[in-house]
């Protein structure tokens, strides 16, 4: 498997499709990257976790139009990505074509704080738990770095879906602020 490291088992949802495998990616994702020559190979697809933040900002948009999200000015979103302290990428790669089909991102204060922002995932990819194992990699990914109180900020409809990984709305009464400018 070369560099390709296996690390997910596989979503439920998922387990009957035998050509699908899950892995975490530690290098560049290259085309072809890890691929025997043989067509089985070719034709296998996996789902690959990666925190490389070279992402091509125009395959972001286009994930992030596909949910509806509103445009944001790119150089803003390439300052926020190289300004994150994780940015954690989902990808559906077979044989030599790979394809941005999830995306999440944490700031941090590198000691007790995260905040997770930007979870989105592919609607042709929803509702197969692969959300699921975006969140549970990223959660994985800051506790390996101590980091014990991870936030968002979930829209309405999402509420259930964080809801199930553990995630509590105002624990203790805490409610979260905001300031806008006016
Ligand atoms: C929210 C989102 C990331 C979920 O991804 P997904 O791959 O469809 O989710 P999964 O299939 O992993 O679902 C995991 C669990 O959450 C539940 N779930 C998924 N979406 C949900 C939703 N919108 N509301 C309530 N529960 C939801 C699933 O039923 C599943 O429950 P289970 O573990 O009991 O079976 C995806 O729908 C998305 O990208 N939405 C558009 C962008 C968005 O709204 N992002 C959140 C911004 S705060």
């Amino acid at each position: 498997m070369g560099f390709w490291k296996t690390w997910f088992s596989t979503p439920e949802s998922l387990a009957t499709n035998k050509t699908t495998s899950f892995e975490e990616h530690t290098g560049e994702i290259r085309s072809g990257s890890g691929v025997n020559g043989d067509a089985a190979a070719r034709n296998a697809e996996r789902i690959v976790f990666s925190t490389e933040r070279d992402i091509d900002l125009y395959e972001l948009e286009e994930l992030c139009d596909a949910v509806g999200w509103s445009r944001r000015p790119l150089r803003k979103v390439k300052k926020a990505i190289e300004h994150s302290f994780l940015v954690a990428s989902m990808w559906q790669v077979r044989g030599n074509q790979r394809r941005l089909i999830g995306f999440a991102r944490a700031t941090s204060d590198h000691a007790f704080n995260a905040t997770i922002w930007d979870v989105v995932v592919h609607p042709d990819f929803q509702g197969k738990g692969l959300g699921k194992a975006l969140m549970k990699y990223v959660l994985r990914k800051l506790r390996s770095e101590e980091i014990s109180n991870v936030t968002l900020f979930a829209d309405p409809h999402v509420v259930d879906f964080y809801r199930t990984m553990g995630f509590m709305s105002d624990p203790e009464g805490i409610k979260g602020m905001f300031w806008y400018p006016h």
